[in-house]
């Protein structure tokens, strides 16, 4: 137990609002399941959500509603350290030192970046392009050895590992930073959009329809869940077959993440059949998960100050650990402190 403690989780989710079901499938159900088995560190990272456009009123309530949602689905506080990215400075301080280790080139195939900054890259934030440095950084400042994240962080999961490897070579210090890995689930790292299965269900995608928020009444569920693209033939009963159909594909996944059945019995128990059973029975499975854990961030919300002294604890233990890599680091890099 103690040799597995050692090893250390950091995850991330934005405060853009909006949190759905690919961002609890994804990511946030694995939080919950990592935290008995390791020592868990799981921010909200608000300094990436400043690097598109964004309502400073808004952000400090998103804020807050991702801690709170962190907490509702079962992130228990005494067990993982939760904070807020901005209140730990060598967040940013340790991005600094990695603008100055990874290569314009790296960065510059970054498939997010090219799909946030979408056609007009000239007018895209400085920010947006060096954000994978940030996330390196908020991994790396804790010398984490994995990260839960959904397939869409691949990517910068992989530049992370290259700067870190690029950091402890070039300045000499071999194993200084892990080499992190990433933890994601093979079916329900990448849920896609209800209304297009080639889309990634996201939070800012202009359609209600296209996702479910964690925040939905059961009514919104059920009707999302019966307006939900399938496909005009039957269930299929080969998974060659489903996988040929993006949305039924789609469905399945979130049925199974939601439900802990395996797939193939899902597939067994409706092929064959039109969708509207299977689709009944997926909204009550999606009502009855999700439910309790909107209740409990509606609740949460209401008590603010509990919300913020769990984050100020977090920022407390955090800081801790943060403070002793960016001064090993300012050693290293070969940075003047003088100590006080
Ligand atoms: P973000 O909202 O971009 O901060 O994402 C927070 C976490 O949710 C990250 O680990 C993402 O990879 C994950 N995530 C976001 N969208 C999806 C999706 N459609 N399916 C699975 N995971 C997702
Ligand atoms: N980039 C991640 C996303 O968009 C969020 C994130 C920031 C993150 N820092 C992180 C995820 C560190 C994992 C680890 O979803």
């Amino acid at each position: 137990m103690s040799e597995v403690k050692n090893k250390i989780v950091l995850s991330g989710v934005q405060p853009s609002g909006n949190l759905h079901i690919g961002n609890y499938l994804g990511a946030i159900k694995n939080f919950v399941s990592m935290q008995d088995n390791y020592n868990c560190f799981f921010c909200i990272v608000d300094l990436h959500a400043i690097t598109v456009k964004h309502d400073p009123k808004i952000l400090r309530k998103n804020t807050l509603e991702v801690a709170a949602t962190y907490i509702a689905s079962g992130i228990d506080p005494k067990k993982s350290i939760i904070f807020n990215q901005s209140s730990i400075p060598a967040h940013a301080e340790l991005a600094w030192i990695f603008n100055c280790v990874t290569r314009m080139g790296w960065l510059s195939r970054m498939t997010q970046f090219k799909d946030k900054a979408g056609k007009d890259k000239e007018n895209a934030s400085s920010g947006l392009f060096i954000y994978p440095n940030l996330m390196a950084a908020d991994i790396l400042i804790y010398k984490a050895t994995h990260v839960p994240v959904g397939n869409d962080q691949k990517q910068h999961l992989e530049l992370t590992r290259d700067i870190a490897q690029k950091f402890n070579r070039d300045f000499d210090c071999e194993n200084f930073f892990p080499i992190p890995e990433p933890i994601i689930d093979k079916d329900i790292s990448r849920i896609m959009s209800l209304k297009d299965g080639n889309q990634k269900m996201s939070k800012s995608d202009s359609s209600e329809y296209s996702r479910i928020s964690l925040l939905d009444e059961s009514d919104e569920i059920i009707k999302k869940i019966r307006k939900a693209k399938t496909a005009d033939n039957l269930m299929p009963e080969k998974i060659e077959e489903i996988i040929k159909l993006d949305e039924v594909n789609n469905l399945l996944n979130i049925y199974s993440g939601f439900s802990g059945t395996d797939k193939q019995l899902l597939i067994e128990q409706y092929k064959g059949q039109n969708f509207s059973n299977f689709k009944s029975d997926l909204s009550d499975v999606l009502v009855e998960k999700i439910k309790p854990i909107t209740v409990e961030i509606k609740k949460l919300m209401e008590e603010k100050e509990y919300i913020l002294n769990v984050l100020l604890e977090g920022q407390n233990k955090a800081n801790e650990v943060a403070q002793e890599t960016i001064k090993q680091v300012y050693d290293i890099v070969g940075l003047l402190r003088n100590e006080t």
